[in-house]
């Protein structure tokens, strides 16, 4: 599904990702983990289309997106969410929802003028897909709360929501288990699960290890740029390169 090879993002002499080669395979629940500042992010970044890679090939699904602009990722079937939310606080939960939907005929000026019914149609099937999906992530008590109100577990389930509109084939996750209560947790958990079965791949990065260890196989683990190896959840555990990379990030 999503295949990097040899790629390169530096922050002028920073290698904050230094030639990561690696192949996520279509349905799985891939998990990326590794000391603070091993470049995860900025790996996420790369691939979504936040930063343009220095060098090396990205492809999705066969097709390559490397140095894509991200909202054409986005489009190509690839959500993210990002290390800390950032939904609009003054809009409500469904109008956070609403800006997402891709194609929507109501933008195009002419429509509007020429084509009042469908857009009114379309409007009316992102809003009851808008309520579907707010209903799945067990948000539709707060859809008419403006989103400041929301915890931060429940911004990551807007979030993850507002991913949803857009129906990904592919979804990256930054640490989304980070400040989430375990109520919430399991059942952001039980979500990601759900949607994994019903055939979207994720991209996992978690601090959480009982978390990544349940959801994800196989696990790839970076430290300084690189990745270090890549391997089933029990092998990444007892491989003394893992232990070597966290260790190597103490003071
Ligand atoms: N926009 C930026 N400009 C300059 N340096 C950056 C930028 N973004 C990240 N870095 C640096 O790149 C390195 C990798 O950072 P990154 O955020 O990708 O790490 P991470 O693995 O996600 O860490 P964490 O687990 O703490 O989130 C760090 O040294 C960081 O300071
Ligand atoms: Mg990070």
């Amino acid at each position: 599904m999503l295949q990097l090879e040899n790629v390169v993002k530096t922050f002028g002499a920073l290698r904050a990702v230094d030639g990561v080669s690696l192949h996520v395979r279509s349905g799985t629940m891939t998990g990326l983990i590794g000391p603070n500042g091993a470049g995860k992010t900025t790996l996420f970044n790369t691939i979504a289309g936040s930063h343009a890679p220095d060098a090396g090939t990205i492809t999705l699904g066969g097709h390559p997106i490397g140095g894509l602009p991200a909202h054409q990722v986005f489009h190509r079937g690839l959500g993210r969410t990002f290390q800390i939310p950032r939904p609009l606080g003054s809009l409500t939960v469904i109008e956070n929802m609403l800006l997402v939907p891709p194609g929507q005929a109501g933008e195009r000026f002419w429509n509007t003028w020429l084509q009042r019914g469908k857009v009114r149609a379309q409007d009316a099937a992102n809003l009851a897909q808008a309520r579907e999906v707010i209903d799945f992530v067990g948000l539709s008590h707060l859809a008419d709360q403006p989103a400041r109100v929301l915890s931060g577990g429940q911004q990551k389930l807007l979030e993850l929501a507002r991913i949803l509109m857009a129906n990904p084939s592919m979804i990256l996750l930054d640490e989304p288990a980070a400040g989430v209560n375990p109520v919430l947790l399991e059942s952001l958990i039980e979500r990601i699960l759900l949607l994994n079965r019903r055939g979207i791949t994720f991209l996992l990065i978690e601090h959480n290890m009982d978390m990544v260890m349940r959801l994800c196989n196989p696990v790839i683990v970076m430290a300084q740029g690189k990745v270090v190896m890549e391997g089933p959840p029990d092998a990444v555990r007892s491989d003394p390169r893992v232990l070597d990379a966290y260790l190597g990030d103490q003071p």
